[in-house]
């Protein structure tokens, strides 16, 4: 499974593991891939003592840090961006929580800051710190990275990575200097665009050559894995796959319902960050999809608005005498119809590149027999 990828970074399969797990980062260095921790739930602060833990336990592999800074976000101080939630919406909020008997959080015990690194002033901070360790790729979401972040981890000699849902978006990032382009089609969990994986590779492959392109979105087999260089990509981007991994923190209720989902069981729905995102189909997308919701705020606000909320949900999900099983979910891709038990992570990675080498050799025999072979 080599690909110039691997002369790239330093690794042994191009196969590269979106998570917010550290323990899954190193579990899948450790395999010979790249674990990316994902940081957008961490202050500066948090993803200093998580890369920290990375460095002790990583055995000098390779990894990568994901941040998400977004083309265009609303900016301002976290006091005028709370006046911009209309009153309606938080209405709506805390009559579904009453509808659905969840409790407040206990007093002493706050929900996660709603901002998170939506807005650049935090994303920075991480990238900050990021630069600090010895990472070895730097990814972004949701639009081309600012210039001078793409300068400063080239000074470093770290790799800068961008996802894209469409062909314009990848020629955009190409142009910024960006090295490596990671094309999600709208199967994947998470922000995602409208077009589909198996389309959309070989577009963005031809629109940014020679830069090297990795599949996402739909990739949870080796076959997928195979299919993903088939498409003319140099390697693939995982993110759903690694929530049922055994290192990963999902919640016990969310990994019940991750094992009993099809592949029809998500949608796409702004309702968890106010852009579009594939997440599992729960109560609270219901919600935010029937005729009475008020509609999504735009990002950041739909997360400041809802953390809280989803901060209770989670906290009293597996109780019996509330409803919040029904509202917990996760961002989940169309895989998730195949996820179905949890495994260490060392054991979903070696499954991938047995697959993978399985799906070669069964197509390799069909091609012709050359003349002169017997
Ligand atoms: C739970 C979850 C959270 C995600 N959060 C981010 C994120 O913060 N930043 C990012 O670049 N991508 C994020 N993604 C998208 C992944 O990086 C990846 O592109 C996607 O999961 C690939 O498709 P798959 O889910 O079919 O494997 C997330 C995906 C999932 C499943």
């Amino acid at each position: 499974m080599r690909t110039r990828v691997c002369d790239l970074l330093g690794i042994q399969y191009p196969i590269f593991a979106f998570t917010r797990s550290r323990e899954v980062v190193a579990a899948v260095s450790k395999a010979g891939g790249m674990g990316v921790l994902g940081a957008i739930a961490f202050s500066a602060a948090e993803l200093e003592t998580e890369l920290a833990w990375l460095d002790q336990h990583i055995d000098g592999k390779p990894y990568g840090v994901d941040v998400v800074m977004p083309a265009a976000v609303i900016e301002a101080e976290p006091a005028a961006l709370e006046t911009m939630i209309p009153e309606g919406h938080r209405r709506f909020i805390d009559e579904l929580l009453e509808r659905y008997n969840v409790p407040p959080l206990p007093e002493g015990e706050e929900a996660h800051e709603g901002l998170l690194g939506w807005v650049h002033d935090r994303a920075r901070a991480q990238v900050e710190v990021a630069l600090q360790h010895p990472v070895k790729l730097l990814a972004n979401a949701l639009g081309p990275p600012p210039a001078d972040v793409v300068e400063a981890a080239h000074k470093r000699g770290v790799l800068v990575a961008a996802l894209v849902g469409a062909a314009q978006h990848a020629r955009r990032q190409v142009a910024v200097g960006v090295d490596i382009i990671v094309a999600q089609g709208t199967e994947a969990g998470g922000h995602t665009g409208q077009v589909a994986t198996m389309v959309l590779v070989p577009e963005v492959v031809e629109a940014v050559k020679p830069a090297p392109v990795l599949a996402a979105g739909g990739i949870g087999s080796g076959a997928q894995v195979a299919a993903a260089l088939a498409l003319g990509a140099d390697g693939v981007w995982t993110g759903s796959a690694w929530l049922m991994a055994a290192e990963s923190d999902t919640h016990p209720v969310v990994v019940e319902k991750i094992a009993k989902a099809t592949s029809s069981d998500t949608v796409r729905s702004r309702s968890w960050t106010g852009k579009p995102a594939r997440l599992l189909r729960t109560a609270w997308t219901d919600a935010w999809d029937a005729p009475e919701s008020p509609g999504a705020l735009p990002m950041p606000l739909q997360f400041m608005l809802s953390v809280e909320a989803i901060g209770r949900i989670h906290r009293y999900a597996d109780r019996e005498d509330s409803g919040a099983r029904e509202l917990a979910g996760t961002p989940v891709g169309q895989i998730v119809g195949r996820m179905d038990r949890v495994r260490p992570a060392a054991e979903i990675f070696a499954d991938l590149v047995r697959e993978y080498e399985e799906t070669v050799a069964r197509l390799s025999v069909t091609l012709p027999q050359r003349a002169g072979k017997s």
